[in-house]
């Protein structure tokens, strides 16, 4: 029976007693006390701690799941799985044991012609929690199974709660005996491979706090009602009712395992560690295009990082596999896609998204391990010449730091290579990287001042007034100075100072925003130049600048001017920002998000989360809407409101960013509303023009816009207009044309390339005939040893290599060995046919002996392998060692 069948079924049955089928909420979890939905009642918490009050009274679903705990079991056992669905059936306080057994049975044991799942009532097992009688009573009396077959086991295993605070109580489960071959007589306490748990029924009646073990936590009391929460894994059933061994063999998932096989020429069954692979590879698919699909971006932390560990653990198998540089997410993502399509038919229509994404990280991580991997390969041949057994905490902080290896993905490497890794000496230089991070940024807003120099000054000063909304000029008095992070009475002529007034319509830099530039003048006839402005406290404003003239004293009234146009020049790119910023929600939902953006006269940048980039005409469009918003001229409005109704009125905040009780909101007309504390232009038509440059990545998951304003959008179009001009001069040919014209070039530039790379293929494979003769008869085996002409690149070699072994007959064993130098590093190539091999040459061998020679790594198949090194001068030595090795096989 198919996946997408069970879940019919189960649905069904429990739709006709009186449940409402709810769809499966997303894997991202509302709860916040957990990273990803891990149960099928999750997002029914509330309704059972009665903090909500429940639209039904019983409900079904099949949830989306992820346990991410033991990713590292994936794979090597066959009963861990990342992603997973959970059948369930749900009782908010209505029905309870008397209702919920009976069901269970009913379904599970009703054939399948009658729309059941057909089990055998001889080979069901129940256990319940200790004192259950009840259901104990209900199993025995009311559905009919032998004392013998109902078992008794502890809080352990048959209590269940979420691991966190939450919804808990005792349960009953429902296992299947597989039979003899799978494992010992005596029912799921003697045997949890040969009893398999298929449906656990909780009976919620109690709340549990914080704490405690799995098998011992603190209850806080009773539920408001009692209620029912079952769970039926839909992999596992699946693998029962296909008569498959494990949950890799199901249909949707087994489909995946079977094209990594297929593009990866590997074959499932034949030996552990391939397998183990093949089920990485195909689990993490599912759960990386499932995590995809819900929004998620693979990311440093969080659930992007449980996102990017998947996806990178998946590719490191695949080249485990022997994948090599070859990329095949896309056509296994593509694969992924269509197995799960019929339950999560989104899936299907959102296809573009989820490849952009997997996509892009593949393309990070391939990179990332091509320059990794021949550091970590270095680093772990040194620790193995010191006698080490242990990589050292700053190889694996390098690889981090600078390859952006995640040290998990190091220690699995470590591991494979019989190495373990110092991580506390690795966390150690984290956690100093991190000190150095934080510090160096202070330095930076703050100077070198001591903060406490700061603290006392907003202590004497109180909150400083900002009256830069209104104002570009104010009254002030001088109410402290700090040079080389000291306080001082007063500062002369030349002299670096950091100054603060009593009240200033200078902006601190902060929310994106540049700082104001200006001058500071005292009564006395003292100048201070300001470049700067921070707010290095809250609530304190420091101007940085220099005395032009005269000496600058505590106590002197001053006046304070900015530099009104770069003001002006800002405030219009910063309502600008606002303005495509509501665009791109319009255009592209919730999920973009803003996560940074900078303000700067005449031009700015917006950076904002998506999975992939934003096409073209939507940046086109966005741009439009946005110019329209101009022209009509809207007004901008700013005022105090509580967060919790700039909240309802549905105004955007930064994501993370805090913010007091009262907040400011801006609105321009009612096309945006944002939490600000910025400076804005007072109507929408201030802002002239605005041009978007364009979008691109800074980051798996965050792209950025650029955009000019105002008169500097006006000039970079008119600049445009002239080179297009230029182009359509020097090509001869009308601007409408151009593109057409430019495509035709490219393509016979292409093409003529193609040619090239044919006749110069060509040249190469041309001496095939030649080398077969030369080719040496070592005791019955052909042996051809050959160095290529520098430039043949590593596919023309393989070419070359296959083509001599095929001009061979079948039953005479040919070793053929090549290599070259294609650009500035050797590449080796080995190729054995099949009677070759059968006289235990293996081509993977004879390359890695080469490849040693050349100072560097590679292996690969018995028939066909590559490798290469970084000392082209030993490319000889190589062939002769190479040479040696095959005679020592053969002779
Ligand atoms: N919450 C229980 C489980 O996850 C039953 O759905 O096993």
């Amino acid at each position: 029976m198919e996946s997408a069948e069970i879940s019919r079924r189960f649905l069904r049955f429990f739709e006709e007693r009186g449940h409402t089928v709810v769809p499966s909420a997303s894997l991202i979890a509302e709860d916040p006390t957990l990273l990803l939905v891990n149960a099928g009642m999750v997002p029914f918490k509330p309704y059972f701690l009665g903090q909500r009050r429940p639209p039904y009274p019983r409900a079904a679903s099949v949830q989306k799941c992820m346990r991410t705990l033991d990713i590292d079991e994936v794979g090597r056992t066959t009963r861990h799985a990342s992603f997973f669905q959970m059948l369930g059936n749900f009782s908010f306080g209505d029905y309870f044991k008397a209702d919920a057994i009976p069901f269970a049975w009913e379904l599970l044991t009703k054939p399948e012609s009658e729309g059941g799942f057909g089990f055998a009532e001889d080979r069901m097992w129940v256990t319940v929690y200790l004192d259950d009688d009840e259901a104990a009573d209900i199993w025995h009396r009311v559905v009919g199974i032998p004392v013998e077959r109902i078992q008794r086991r502890g809080m352990a295993d048959n209590f269940w709660s979420m691991e966190v605070p939450g919804p808990c109580g005792p349960c009953t489960e429902i296992y299947y005996d597989r039979g003899p071959d799978y494992g010992r007589e005596g029912g799921p306490i003697a045997d949890e491979n040969r009893y398999l748990e298929v449906w656990n029924n909780v009976f919620m009646q109690f709340e549990r706090g914080a704490g405690g073990t799995k098998s011992d936590f603190p209850i806080l009391g009773e539920l408001p009602a009692k209620s029912v929460d079952t769970g039926m894994g839909l992999e596992r059933m699946a693998a029962i009712l296909q008569g498959v061994d494990n949950i890799y063999e199901i249909d949707t998932t087994y489909r995946i395992l079977d094209r990594a096989a297929d593009l990866t020429s590997s074959k499932y069954g034949r030996d552990h560690r391939t397998d183990v692979s093949l089920r990485v590879v195909a689990d993490h698919l599912r759960a990386g295009v499932m995590l995809v699909s819900d929004g998620v971006a693979p990311s440093n932390e969080g659930r992007g990082y449980v996102l990017r560990r998947m996806l990178r653990r998946a590719i490191r198998n695949l080249r485990l596999l022997g994948a090599g540089d070859d990329r095949y997410m896309h056509a296994l993502t593509d694969t992924t896609i269509k197995a799960l399509g019929e339950q999560y038919p989104e899936l299907g229509t959102d296809a573009a998204r989820i490849h952009t994404v997997i996509d892009a990280e593949e393309e990070a991580f391939l990179s990332t391990l091509r320059t990794g991997t021949a550091i970590f390969d270095a680093a772990v041949e040194e620790t193995k010449r010191a006698g080490r057994t242990s990589l050292a905490g700053a190889q694996a902080f390098q690889l981090h730091d600078t390859y952006g290896f995640p040290i998990d993905l190091t220690l699995e490497m470590a591991s494979e290579a019989g190495l373990a890794v110092d991580e506390e000496g690795f966390r150690g230089l984290m956690a100093e990287q991190r000190a150095r991070a934080r510090a160096d940024a202070l330095a930076k807003k703050t100077g070198n001042a001591d903060i406490s120099v700061f603290g006392q000054l907003l202590e004497l000063a109180g909150r400083i007034e900002f009256l830069g909304y209104d104002e570009s000029d104010s009254d002030s008095e001088v109410v402290g100075l700090i040079v080389d992070g000291a306080s001082v009475l007063a500062a002369g002529e030349g002299t670096a100072v950091e100054v603060v007034l009593n009240r200033t319509p200078f902006y601190a830099e902060g929310g994106g925003q540049l700082a104001d530039r200006g001058s500071i003048r005292t009564s006395d006839g003292a100048e201070v130049e300001i470049a700067d402005v921070q707010s290095p406290l809250a609530g304190l404003i420091v101007h940085r600048g220099v005395v032009r003239t005269g000496e600058v004293r505590v106590g002197a009234d001053a006046q304070a001017h900015i530099d009104v146009e770069r003001r002006r020049a800002i405030s219009r790119s910063h309502s600008a920002t606002h303005l495509v910023h509501a665009g791109l929600r319009r255009a592209l939902g919730e999920s973009a998000a803003q996560a940074g953006s900078e303000n700067s006269p005449g031009r700015f940048r917006f950076d904002f989360t998506a999975g992939g980039a934003v096409p073209v005409n939507v940046l086109r469009d966005i741009e439009d809407e946005v110019n329209e918003v101009l022209v009509n001229d809207h007004e901008v409005h700013a005022f105090h409101t509580s967060m919790k109704e700039a909240r309802q009125m549905g105004a955007l905040a930064m994501f993370g960013e805090k913010y007091g009780d009262q907040v400011r909101v801006v609105e321009i007309g009612d096309y945006s509303r944002e939490l600000c504390g910025g400076t804005h232009v007072a109507r929408s038509g201030q802002l002239g023009l605005v041009k978007l440059l364009g979008e691109s990545s800074i980051g798996t998951g965050v792209r950025r816009v650029e955009a000019l304003v105002g008169i500097d959008a006006f000039r970079f179009l008119a600049r445009e207009s002239v080179l297009v001009a230029q182009l359509s001069e020097q090509l001869k040919t009308p601007r409408e044309e151009l593109p057409e014209r430019i495509d035709g070039i490219v393509t016979r530039l292409k093409a003529t390339e193609r040619d090239l790379d044919r006749l110069r293929a060509a040249q190469v494979l041309a001496i095939a005939p030649e080398l077969v003769k030369g080719a040496e008869d070592v005791n019955g085996v052909a042996v051809v040893i050959h160095r290529a002409p520098d430039g043949t690149n590593a596919d023309d070699l393989r070419k070359l290599a296959v083509d001599v072994r095929s001009r061979f007959t079948g039953d005479h064993a040919v070793v053929v060995v090549l290599a070259g130098v294609p650009a500035d590093r050797p590449v080796v190539v080995a190729a054995v046919n099949e009677a070759g091999r059968r006289r235990s040459l293996k081509a993977g061998e004879f390359v890695g002996v080469a490849a040693r020679a050349l100072g560097g790594g590679g292996g690969g198949k018995d028939d066909l392998a590559q490798g290469g090194g970084t000392r082209p001068e030993a490319i000889k030595d190589a062939l002769d060692a190479v040479d040696k090795a095959i005679r020592l096989r053969i002779g």
